[in-house]
């Protein structure tokens, strides 16, 4: 279909006043005899507050597992991964070029990666992201190519390796992340409550649910001092303006916690992804890729598939039946407590006031994503014994997350030379010289579901878990250095219990399970 006939289905629609009509699909007299789409009907604006959230959440599944094709706007020929215009106009982004495996598109699903043990989850070291490569047009090996013709690139190094163009991460999993997204805003609010009742002159303790972000102060001018201010990803303490605050934003998604919600995340990969733009970030009847597709994703389709990975259930805890096993899980979970493990990795956070209510858009989204006001709330109840089980439940008025993170930057590496340091610092100006200087700090893990995402760290070149534990250092030397002191018998511990946190079977009820994936009561010793 041309670009043309899409555009005309679009002021048809505007016209016709029929919520229910088919979108940028061909015109009268054209037929899906031949047509090869992954999804024939898109949501139409509106009708996400309509439909039941099963159907909502189902679409949303089906976006995320959809195998984009050149007929519906997969590919983006003139535009990068990041969204800005290619470097080189003459070089258009079209097979056989339509696909790179470094800068992207990379995978024609979201599903593609995301589907340990099941779609959702985490990936396979082949689905890692070479995450930044998408600032070039087309990355080759060939640093003379890439510098004039791929992507007039201002800044690659003196070797160009895959090693040094761009951070490779692995595929993390979005179980549970609806909880997390919404403690995120809390944790936001509380912040910057804090902040604004801050006077010029005065100094005040940046703390959210027990955890510390440091100290925030003002100057008698005015101005704000972020000095000692820790945990907070730079891109939410940069200035805004002169005197403006710091946003103080938690960006819990990336692992260099840099997005602030699911919605930001989901338009960022489309796009980088497969080369589906979303109207909201790319404007409604604006070809911003030159595919010659409009509207390739509606607002409503984006609220599904936020939706759809919001409500994934809560990883839980897979606990043997054989009782030496069982034994050495509940030994481990005290011995991950007693050595300092839970200073970072902190076992129970509250969601209160409601915060279980998940509602789009999220009030801190940046500007190209739906924001407050765009649009009517979409809420859902993140404890709704009807959405995909297991759920977590209010007591009193909370909602205690097992997430096992406390939502900051670390840097638990040791200086330049670890080797699990990142070569590119993204939360920093591209191009500039501590955009080089490489990257070592990362949101603390979350460790529900840890697991059965193989594989381990950031970068998912570790097997198993124990090598993740051994190479925390920096600001995890002393729990490091515990764990190394503990009797031999207490670390396997620490690893079996690592080993119990789970996401669990589709089919679970109860957020225990047993090796065959049997609902059981947690036994007593094992949260939740
Ligand atoms: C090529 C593999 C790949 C594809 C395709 C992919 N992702 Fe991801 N995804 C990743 C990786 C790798 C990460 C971790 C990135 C990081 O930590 O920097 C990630 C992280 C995420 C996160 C944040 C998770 C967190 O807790 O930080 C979200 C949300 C997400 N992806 C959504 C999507 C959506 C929606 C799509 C489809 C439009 C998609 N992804 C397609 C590999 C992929
Ligand atoms: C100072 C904070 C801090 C402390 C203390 C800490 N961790 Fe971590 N942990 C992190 C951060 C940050 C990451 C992410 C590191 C990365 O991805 O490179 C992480 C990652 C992990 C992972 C890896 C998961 C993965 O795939 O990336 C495991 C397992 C883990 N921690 C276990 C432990 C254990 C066990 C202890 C106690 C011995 C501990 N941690 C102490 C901050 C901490």
């Amino acid at each position: 279909m041309t670009k043309r006939s899409c555009m005309w289905t679009v002021k048809f629609l505007l016209l016709s006043l029929s919520p229910i009509t088919f979108f940028c699909t061909p015109l009268a007299g054209q037929t899906e005899i031949g047509r090869e789409v992954a999804i024939r009907r898109h949501l139409q604006d509106g009708e996400e507050y309509k439909v039941s959230l099963k159907d909502l959440i189902e679409y949303g599944r089906k976006l995320f597992n959809a195998m984009w094709t050149s007929q519906e706007g997969a590919g983006r020929p003139l535009t990068k991964g990041t969204g800005a215009p290619v470097a080189d106009t003459r070089n258009p982004l079209v097979f056989p070029r339509n696909f790179n495996r470094v800068s992207g598109p990379d995978t024609n699903s979201c599903s593609g990666c995301h589907n340990k043990p099941y779609v959702g989850g985490g990936g396979d070291i082949a689905n890692n992201v070479f995450v930044l490569g998408q600032r070039f047009d087309f990355a080759t090996f060939n640093q003379s190519a890439m510098v004039s013709t791929e992507a007039a690139v201002d800044e690659v190094g003196n070797s160009t390796t895959l090693q040094t163009i761009a951070d490779s991460r692995k595929t993390i999993g979005m179980f549970g992340s609806g909880f997390i997204e919404m403690l995120a805003r809390q944790i936001t609010a509380d912040l910057r409550t804090i902040r604004d009742a801050t006077p010029a002159g005065g100094s005040s303790a940046l703390l959210s649910k027990g955890i510390s972000f440091g100290t925030i102060s003002r100057k008698a001018d005015g101005s704000w001092d972020i000095s000692r201010v820790v945990g907070i990803a730079w891109l939410s303490l940069r200035s805004q303006g002169p005197n403006d605050p710091p946003t103080l934003i938690i960006r819990p998604f990336h692992q260099s916690g840099s997005v602030i919600s699911l919605r930001e995340f989901s338009n960022n990969a489309f796009n980088h992804h497969h080369g589906i733009q979303a109207e909201e970030r790319f404007g409604v009847g604006v070809d911003a890729d030159g595919d010659g597709y409009v509207n390739e994703l509606t607002r409503a389709d984006v609220s599904a598939v936020t939706i759809f990975q919001a409500t994934l259930p809560p990883p839980g805890r897979v606990i043997d039946a054989d009782s030496e096993i069982r034994a050495a899980v509940i030994n481990g979970e005290e011995k991950f407590r007693k050595i300092g493990c839970v200073d970072c990795h902190i076992e129970n956070l509250p969601l209160d006031n409601r915060g279980w209510i998940y509602a789009e858009p999220n009030p801190y989204n940046p500007r190209g994503n739906l924001r407050l006001g765009d649009a009517p709330t979409l809420t859902v109840d993140l404890t709704d014994p009807n959405l995909p089980a297991p759920r977590l439940r209010q007591v009193n008025g909370v909602v205690f997350l097992p997430s096992y993170t406390d939502f900051k930057m670390h840097d638990i590496k040791i200086g330049p030379a670890d080797p699990n340091r990142e070569p590119l610092d993204m939360n920093q100006p591209p191009g500039t010289p501590a955009f080089f200087a490489g990257n070592s700090k990362f949101i603390t893990r979350r460790l529900w579901g840890i697991a059965n995402q193989h594989s381990f760290g950031h970068h998912g070149l570790y097997t198993t878990m124990r090598e993740s534990v051994l190479g925390h250092a920096g600001e995890a030397a002393a729990s490091n250095d515990a764990f190394r002191a503990l009797a031999k018998y207490d670390q396997d511990s620490i690893i079996e219990f690592l080993k119990s946190l789970q996401i669990l079977a589709s089919s679970a009820h109860s957020l225990c399970a047993d090796q065959d994936g049997r609902d059981i009561e947690c036994p007593p010793g094992v949260q939740p």
